[in-house]
């Protein structure tokens, strides 16, 4: 084949073949076929779309670039979530130990931040001593012994995905559907779980903000999985609103553990049971009691036994940062409006998240907030709480905020896009 033949077919609206396909991502991540083409490839697809053939065949081939994980011999099923980012995104913290407390091995392959939407990994990593990085050998083991993992996803699976990736976000051709499918569910399907289920958010906070294009994407990721033999299916979830009170790293890790407490802010709770009874009915246990779990402590015991088989301690202080601001109602009224990407990006400002791959974040950076959307709120009441290492990063962070939130008259609609869950797929 040659690329050049391949660039003109898709640009022309015209289909690729599997073969095609296949040869494509080979050439592409043994670097015969250059970057520069692959980007006039990517854009053409971006513009043009795929069949759901021509995904499903991109998929396969991103899968055959690398090595596929296998669960068989643990003999109970396995089941994982995967969401596609958001503002205050915490739930796989108390969602994978309460999943596990089922029985159901829950092989949890994660990320960290880049941009506004914090990363798994590096939530976790604010707990002394837990380390991200095992073995495949080693997750084997805890998925036998502790039920659950969250660990590093190791450049083994699907490398061609992270080539692309990295293509994608240097060529404006992040936002095509066909591509972020393919590129979420190879990585899933690689990983070996036999069913998933997937957080699509839409919204001011989410990667794709129109909850149409949310929903071609559930769909679109629903029909690969369950093409694949992964039982798979998806919620969408409105992420205009920042999810829970806190948005960081070690603060998400406490509301996190409020809930495996059975506390914690109702958004948060409502997603994570929603997710766990998804997760537990596509493994055989639809009517798994998962809200008992939570409340008599069976899945506090679980989370505690996953931290500490990755080294670290449940029961260490959280760091704590050094200087705060706080910003109080200026009138009495209702909170009527607190959008997710703004202050999104105010706790990516004061330290909590990374502009470039290779930057460390600060854990104890963050913002918590103290009244949500709906909520009366009195003058002079606290409605948000920055905290960073360095008081200089606040005016920046409160110029991400500004014209964010609003107190209106009691009466007044509440901007919140509506309810937590919208649809479910699958
Ligand atoms: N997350 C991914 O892993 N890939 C995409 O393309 C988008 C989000």
């Amino acid at each position: 084949f040659d690329a050049v033949d391949l660039i003109h077919t898709k640009r022309d609206r015209g289909e690729l073949t599997t073969a095609e396909i296949d040869w494509l991502i080979d050439a592409y991540t043994r670097g015969y076929v250059g970057d520069e083409q692959m980007s006039a490839m990517t854009m053409a697809i971006f513009l043009n779309g795929m069949t759901r053939r021509e995904i499903r065949d991109l998929t396969m081939a991103m899968i055959a670039s690398g090595e596929r994980m296998s669960f068989e011999g643990l003999g109970k099923p396995t089941t994982d979530k995967h969401s596609t980012g958001g503002v205050g995104d915490k739930i796989t913290l108390p969602l994978m130990p309460l999943v596990a407390t089922f029985g159901v091995a829950v092989p949890q392959l994660s990320g960290r931040g880049l941009g506004h939407t914090g990363g798994t990994l590096d939530k976790l990593e604010s707990i002394p001593g837990w380390r991200a990085n095992l073995t495949n050998q080693e997750m084997f083991d805890q998925l036998r012994d502790v039920g659950g993992v969250i660990c590093a996803a190791g450049s083994g699976l699907a490398p061609a995905d992270g080539k692309l990736y990295a293509l994608r976000d240097i060529s404006g051709t992040v936002e095509a559907i066909p591509l972020i499918a393919s590129s979420i569910m190879s990585k899933k399907i690689a990983e070996g779980t036999g069913a998933l289920v997937l957080d699509v958010k839409f919204g001011s906070g989410a990667f794709l903000k129109d909850i149409e294009k949310s929903r071609e994407l559930a769909r679109t990721m629903v029909e690969l999985g369950t093409d694949a033999g992964v039982a798979t299916s998806a919620l969408l979830t409105n992420m205009n609103v920042p999810l829970g009170l806190a948005i960081g790293n070690a603060n998400e890790v406490r509301e996190s553990v409020e809930v495996l407490a059975g506390g914690g802010p109702a958004d948060v709770v409502e997603l994570t049971i929603a997710l766990a009874r998804e997760m537990l009915a596509l493994a055989g246990q639809p009517d798994a009691d998962v809200e008992g779990a939570l409340k008599d402590g069976r899945a506090m015991d679980t989370w505690r036994a996953v931290i500490r088989a990755q080294g670290g301690d449940p029961d260490a202080p959280l760091p704590v940062a050094k200087e705060t601001h706080t910003v109080v109602a200026e009138r009495d009224g209702v909170l009527v409006e607190q959008q997710a990407l703004p202050f999104g990006i105010g706790a990516w400002r004061l330290g909590a998240g990374r502009a470039r791959k290779q930057d460390p974040v600060q854990h104890a950076a963050g913002i918590d907030l103290h009244a949500k959307p709906g909520d009366t709120v009195r003058e002079g009441q606290p409605l948000f709480t920055l905290s960073a290492d360095e008081p200089a990063r606040f005016e920046r962070a409160l110029d991400a905020v500004a014209g964010a939130y609003r107190i209106g008259d009691p009466g007044e609609p509440v901007l919140d896009g509506g309810p937590l869950i919208a649809d479910r797929i699958g």
